[in-house]
Formats: structure tokens, sequence, C-alpha cells
């Protein structure tokens, strides 16, 4: 796991956001996942501001709430659409999220037919990732399993009570959601978490340095060949091999990329 200290949340916005241009670039027909919420938001305008295409890629969602009314504007989806790919050149038909809008009983069928879809669009090549309060990655509240697939989630109240600024209402905020699992997660080829301010400290420092646990599922990063966790200085405050970090990012080859 590489993590990159920078002094704040612009600076962490251009690491990322550099990261998919450049393989956005690079590749012949990049799979890029995407995550929701405030975390992503200036990594999104970094792409969108360089005026790279996307006429040649995919775009995958990690997650989405079950239960929102037909075209609420906190549908996932409509927010990826909102905050990013609609300002950019992205075919509509190539972003992908799992099915919610089936009933109830189908959903678990919809969710293993998301992860088939991710394997036949040939697996993801860059994953972005926020993190929870609690520690989760997508909504893999703490508990999930490290092996988890796709599949329905309950969400915990302190992600929910999180979530409600986003609502008119807490009380709006979906119970239920359908998240790409740990064990799906894992499978992408990189996976690239940003993460700022200081209430991101605390589960920052447990994700990255501590226990492998299903309590802390952003841990499971460290199970990744090639995890990169991008912070700012106040996410990075309790991090105990801060200096270390620095310096590896310092001194990093200049042939290495991120
Ligand atoms: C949403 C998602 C979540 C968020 C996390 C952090 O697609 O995957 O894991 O990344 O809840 O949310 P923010 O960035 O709003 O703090």
């Amino acid at each position: 796991m590489e993590v990159v200290i920078v002094a704040d949340a612009d600076a962490a916005a251009a690491v990322a956001g550099q990261v998919l241009v450049d393989a956005l670039q690079s590749l012949a027909a990049p799979v890029i996942g995407l995550a929701t919420g405030s975390s992503p938001l200036g990594v999104y305008r970094h792409v969108i501001g360089s005026g790279v295409s996307l006429a040649h890629a995919s775009a995958v969602l990690l997650d989405e709430y079950v239960g929102l009314p037909a075209d609420h504007p906190e549908e996932y989806r409509a927010f990826i659409r909102r905050e990013f790919t609609d300002h950019t050149d992205l075919p509509t038909d190539r972003l992908y999220g799992p099915n919610v809008w089936v009933a109830g009983p189908d959903l678990p069928a919809a969710c293993a037919a998301y992860d088939a879809l991710l394997t036949k669009l040939g697996g993801v090549d860059v994953q972005l990732l926020g993190i929870g309060s609690d520690g989760h990655i997508a909504f893999n509240e703490p508990g999930s399993s490290l092996a988890s697939r796709t599949r329905v989630k309950t969400l915990t109240g302190a992600t929910r009570a999180d979530n409600a600024r986003f609502f008119d209402s807490p009380d709006e905020v979906p119970r239920h959601v359908v998240t790409q699992g740990l064990g799906t997660i894992l499978e992408a080829r990189h996976l690239l978490l940003i993460a700022t301010g200081a209430g991101k400290a605390a589960p920052i420092a447990a994700a990255v340095e501590g226990p492998v646990s299903a309590f802390c599922p952003a841990s499971v990063l460290q199970l990744h060949p090639h995890a990169t966790v991008v912070v700012d200085e106040a996410a990075a405050a309790d991090l105990r091999l801060a200096d270390y970090y620095r310096e590896t990012f310092t001194h990093k080859p200049r042939w290495q990329s991120l």
C-alpha cells in the first residue's frame, strides 16, 4: 500500500485525479470505478478540467441506494451523471450500476448479475474509493465479510446520519443499499482511496495501520497488491508512519508512477 500525504483537499484531488487521467490516456478501453459522496468531487473536477476523453471508457458504480423514489436526485447514478459523467464524453450507455429497480426478492439475482457484468467488462482498471467515518468502503459496513460479493446491505445509523446532509430530512436516507462486496472491490487492478479532513483521521489510521479486520472494512486494502491512499494532512493526523510515507513519496523513483 502506498500512502500519499499532501497539504490539502485540492492537492489530494489533483493527485488522485491525475491517476484517473493517466489511465484514461494510456489504456485502450479503460474501465473506471466511481464512488459517490463528497470525497471524490474534487477528483471529478480535475478529470473534467483536464479535458481527457472518456469516449473509449466504461464507468461502473460502487453502490446504489435501494427504495428511493424514481428519479430522486440522490440516486447514485443521477449523482455521478450530475457531478461527473455528463460533463465528459463518456457514452451514456457505458455508465453501469447495480440494478436496484427490481422487485425485492429479485435483488440477489440482480447483484449476482452486476458481479458478472464487471467480469464481462474485463474487470475494473482503477477503482476510486472514499472511506466512511466507521471505516466502510462502498457500503460495506463494519462486519462485512472480507470476501463479500455484490449484495444488499443495511446502513448503520452512523452512515445514515453522515449522509443525511444530502437529503431534506434524516428519515429520507434509505436503510438499504446494494454495494459491491469487498471481494468484488479487491478484483479491481488498482484501488485508489481519497480521504480529506479531520473526520477521516481515525478511520484512515485504522484502515492503513490497524489490523486487517471486518470491523474496519477499508483495512482490506492491505491485502491488495496495488492500493494507493491519498490523504491531506488533516486526514493523516493519526498515522504513526506519516514521516516515512512523506519520505517515500518525496524520493519516489522518477520512473515509478502511482
Ligand atoms: C459511496 C461510497 C461511500 C463513501 C463514504 C464516504 O459511493 O462508496 O463509501 O465513499 O461514505 O463518503 P464521503 O466522501 O461523503 O465522506
